[in-house]
């Protein structure tokens, strides 16, 4: 069996090596996101990418006719990829199952730095300004977190948050068994309207594109805290901007953003931001930005390239894939 495993980045590429020796398969390992049929070596039969290949019905009529009979994204989203079109073309794909606990940590301490101004101490901090002016900030117990989304990560965020002492809503169309225990799951009017803090927690679809637009914003508390560790396109974007210029929106901790792709994961520090909200929002003290990152840690990292890899190979084989999608 030939992978082309695309997108590869050089944290992967010990687990991919190890891999090919104890899984017998072949690998050809690019850095680069797949774009078109010439990218494959001759033989090709599967295909691996990362979240910044957009497979739509166009790039898979292309893999398929290229011989291509399985895709594996080694990601969680699966938003970059025509999942009906694939089905249609009798394509099988799958994703990564990685745990939820790096993500669901990272969100906890973006809830954190946003309620205790940790981006302006930090700047005050570089220029040894050890003043505490404006720093004072709020304690979590005091807080009602709402959590839209209880699949595996918003479960976790909310298992993350009952050491805190906050109260906890929660908003799903399918509540998680046992959930309740430590979450009020309330409908989603309620949670806008009773949350200091909300997080999303959503797979990106056509329905919920911009979920928090601004009639979602206007029925929020003053003040509130948003966090993003899902996918930008949940938010919209001018509303988000409009919020922080009238302060209505106390802070945003945001680890991805709207049109992020081609900007996060690289090194562009000597290029002009090409998105202009993300250069004009990221001068806010309470709008914490970061690369979308919330995913990286040793554990998903390997359990990333081991879902890609061997869940091509389960599929392929016959066996039951767990996490084909
Ligand atoms: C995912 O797994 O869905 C992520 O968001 C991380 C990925 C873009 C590397």
């Amino acid at each position: 069996m030939k992978i082309a495993v695309f997108e590869v980045r050089e944290d992967e590429k010990n687990a991919l090596h190890r891999l090919e020796e104890t899984d017998k398969v072949s690998l050809f390992l690019t850095e680069k996101p797949y774009h078109s049929p010439d990218q494959l070596p001759p033989g090709t039969e599967a295909v691996s990418v990362l979240g910044q290949s957009p497979l739509d019905a166009g790039a898979l009529a292309g893999l398929k006719a290229a011989g291509v009979r399985w895709i594996s994204t080694r990601t969680v989203g699966t938003d970059h990829i025509d999942l009906q079109a694939a089905k249609k073309l009798g394509l099988r794909v799958c994703n990564a199952a990685y745990p939820p606990n790096g993500v669901a940590d990272f969100t906890v301490m973006l809830m954190l730095l946003a309620l205790r101004h940790y981006k302006p101490a930090l700047w005050r901090q570089q220029v040894n300004d050890y003043s505490l002016e404006g720093l004072m900030g709020q304690e979590m117990k005091n807080q009602t977190v709402g959590i839209i989304g209880t699949g595996r990560i918003g479960a976790a965020v909310i298992q993350n948050l009952t050491g805190f002492g906050c109260r906890i809503l929660a908003c799903d169309p399918v509540p998680k068994a046992g959930l309740d225990a430590l979450a009020q799951y309330v409908d989603l009017a309620t949670l806008l309207r009773e949350s200091t803090v909300i997080s999303v927690h959503l797979p990106l679809t056509q329905e919920n594109r911009h979920l928090i637009n601004r009639q979602a914003i206007a029925q929020m508390r003053p003040g509130v805290v948003l966090i993003n560790t899902a996918r930008g396109e949940l938010m919209e974007l001018s509303a988000l901007k409009e919020g922080i210029e009238n302060q209505k929106i106390g802070a945003l901790g945001m680890d991805v953003f709207e049109n992020e792709s081609g900007i996060y994961h690289q090194n562009r520090k000597t290029d002009i931001l090409r998105n202009e909200k993300m250069a004009y929002l990221r001068q806010f003290p309470n709008v914490i930005l970061t690369q979308h990152m919330a995913f990286y840690t040793d554990t998903n990292v390997s359990s990333m390239v081991d879902c890609g890899i061997r869940g091509i190979l389960k599929m392929a084989s016959g066996e039951r894939c767990p996490w084909e999608v």
